[in-house]
């Protein structure tokens, strides 16, 4: 008998890059979530296995064996799995051996917050199973630690989301408040499946900040003024206002050059087969899109992303943070 915990994926609804320089941003927990299924061991080990990347390895005094898989790939999404697990037993002061097995129906590395979601799951899972009280904002702290690890410095946006759930407004130096958004968010993902590194597509925003402070003031203020209209759009139940300003923050994205090809044909797509907006969610450069449809369109515009090359899904907004799920 185990302790299944699981946390939610995001997507961000409005203002990422702008939300760099302080702007605010609207961030999504969404219906795809990652599993993390924890048991005790008799001795001090920690053995990992993720069934949808198929890696299996332990630690044995801090050093990763690998067991199946690739050995750069589980250093790589282990380690903040391990930073969890660690950052929870000293916190608690435990000193246990333990099974971890995730299975995350998150896309990986698609700006989806997957590694948030898997670190969110292990700590609530390992919490529950030492039988420690540990409210949310903990499981939060903690996955930020490890999230720090993957990302360095990291806005908080993932691990707030995936261990709050719902819909947040965020801001760098005031943090995130809980949106309250009633009515449903029918949304199709559309993943490119161009890898994409949200550091470099960072730096290009800076780039052309510094190169063209004088243009890029007007697109900061506009990006500001949509998140704005978007919370009021949300408390109108106005789901066409909140299309066109999709539309509108995806143009001030392109403009920024983070948008690309691959992006272009599936937000393209989206938009001709009736979507009511269609944007690029987070960093851009790829990764993946995000369309707005009511629910009658759904189906139609996940096929014509589909058609442009893309690998879509249907997601839906969820209120289901971080939660114990058996056990
Ligand atoms: O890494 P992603 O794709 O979830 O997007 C990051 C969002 C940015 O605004 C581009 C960067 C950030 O740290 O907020």
């Amino acid at each position: 008998m185990g302790v299944v915990a699981s946390a939610p994926a995001k997507v961000i609804l409005f203002g990422e890059h702008f939300v760099v320089y302080g702007e605010p941003a609207i961030v999504l927990a969404i219906d795809k979530r990652a599993y993390a299924k924890v048991e005790l061991r008799q001795d001090k080990q920690l053995h990992i296995h993720s069934k949808n990347l198929n890696l299996t390895a332990h630690y044995e005094n801090g050093i990763l064996k690998i067991e199946h898989g690739n050995e750069k790939e589980a250093k790589l999404k282990f380690k903040p799995v391990k930073m969890a697990v660690d950052k929870v037993l000293e916190k608690y002061g435990k000193q246990v051996g333990l099974n971890i097995e995730i299975e995350s129906k998150v896309p990986v590395a698609a700006g989806l917050g997957s590694s948030a979601a898997v670190a969110a799951s292990v700590t609530a899972a390992v919490g529950a199973l030492l039988k420690v009280e540990m409210p949310k904002e903990n499981v939060f702290r903690i996955t930020y630690e490890a999230e720090k690890v993957v990302h360095g410095t990291p806005s908080g946006i993932d691990p707030a989301i995936s261990t709050f759930g719902g819909a947040l407004l965020f801001q760098k130096d005031t943090g995130f408040k809980s949106l309250d958004v009633k009515m449903e968010i029918p949304l199709v993902v559309g993943n490119t499946g161009v890898a994409r590194s949200t550091r470099f597509q960072v730096e290009k925003v800076r780039n052309l900040k510094e190169k063209y402070p004088q243009v890029a003031t007007p697109i900061f203020l506009a990006a500001r003024e949509i998140v704005l209209r978007a919370v009021d759009a949300f408390k109108d139940n106005d789901l066409e206002t909140l299309g066109e300003l999709m539309n509108i923050n995806h143009a001030l994205l392109y403009g920024l050059g983070v948008s690309d090809e691959s992006l272009e044909w599936l937000i393209n797509a989206a938009r001709k087969a009736g979507a009511l907006g269609a944007k690029l969610t987070g960093a851009g450069g790829g990764g993946c899109m995000i369309a707005l449809a009511r629910n009658e369109n759904l189906e139609s515009v996940l096929e014509a992303i589909q058609r442009a090359g893309g690998t879509p899904f249907i997601a839906r907004k969820t209120d289901e943070g971080v939660k114990i799920e058996q056990g």
